[in-house]
């Protein structure tokens, strides 16, 4: 289990991410919803090791991360998807997974994990030797998550891993996400303004707003939540 407790993060004076706690357990998906700069990527970073946390501790399986520098934490099992699907454009589809692999610690063999990528998603096998600049942004998506999954993470950060993506392919991609979770047993947490969507896979929510911690629930709690909350959560 992931644990964060009355993580604080700063800039300057900046206070992005203020007191907040959060369980993220394996097997289930974890949402943090909130508005533009409600402070999930600041969250998720603070996780990853990207950014230090000012205050407050997070602890995978009962291990405190502070002093694992982010190459550390990830050997350890975590996984970090960043906003804004980060791929080398220039490079095949296959050419991207083959880097995935390079980094991975070489678990499972490269055709293994070209085997699981296209049998995830079969486009991806059908434009294995097309730039990743050449796909869609849903097809951009499956690419960095079959990228993230090959190491096997046993925890798995996704940060609005829908942003600009049409609601169809938010859903296929967020039910291959479900998916993971249950199949494989990953802790999955992730970060979303598109609520309602969200909620469809996640198991458990927490909302944030300007970096606080507002409300938290089952996903039936939260979607059947007094709407002018769940919106308030996004001014
Ligand atoms: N590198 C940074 N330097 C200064 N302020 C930042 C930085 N990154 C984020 N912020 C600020 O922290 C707050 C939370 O941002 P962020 O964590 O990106 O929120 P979200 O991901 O929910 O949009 C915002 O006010 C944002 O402007
Ligand atoms: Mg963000």
């Amino acid at each position: 289990m992931l644990e964060v407790r009355n993580l604080v993060v700063r800039y300057g004076a900046i206070e992005a991410v203020r007191d907040v706690s959060l369980s993220v357990r394996p097997g289930m998906v974890t949402a943090v919803l909130g508005a533009n700069s409600a402070g999930k990527s600041s969250l998720l970073k603070a996780i990853s090791g990207l950014v230090p946390a000012a205050s407050g501790s997070i602890r995978m399986d009962g291990e405190d991360l502070a002093t694992l520098p982010p190459h550390r934490r990830a050997r350890a099992g975590l996984a970090h998807v960043l906003e804004g699907r980060r791929l080398f454009h220039p490079l095949s589809v296959e050419e991207n997974l083959r880097v995935a692999w390079d980094f991975s610690g070489k678990v499972r063999s490269f055709v293994a994990a070209l085997t699981m990528a296209f049998d995830a998603f079969p486009v991806l096998g059908e434009r294995r030797h097309s730039p990743a600049r050449t796909l869609s942004g849903g097809q951009q998506q499956m690419l960095i998550l079959s990228c993230s999954l090959i190491r096997g993470p046993r925890y798995l950060l996704l940060d609005e891993p829908s942003l600009g993506l049409a609601p169809i392919v938010v859903q296929q991609i967020f039910g291959f996400i479900g998916a993971v979770a249950r199949e494989q047993g990953t802790a999955v947490l992730l970060s979303e303004q598109m609520a309602s969507l969200a909620l469809k896979v996640a198991d458990y929510g927490y909302l944030l707003r300007r970096g606080q911690w507002v409300r938290e629930g089952t996903a039936a709690e939260l979607a059947g939540s007094d709407a002018s909350e769940l919106s308030a959560a996004y001014l």
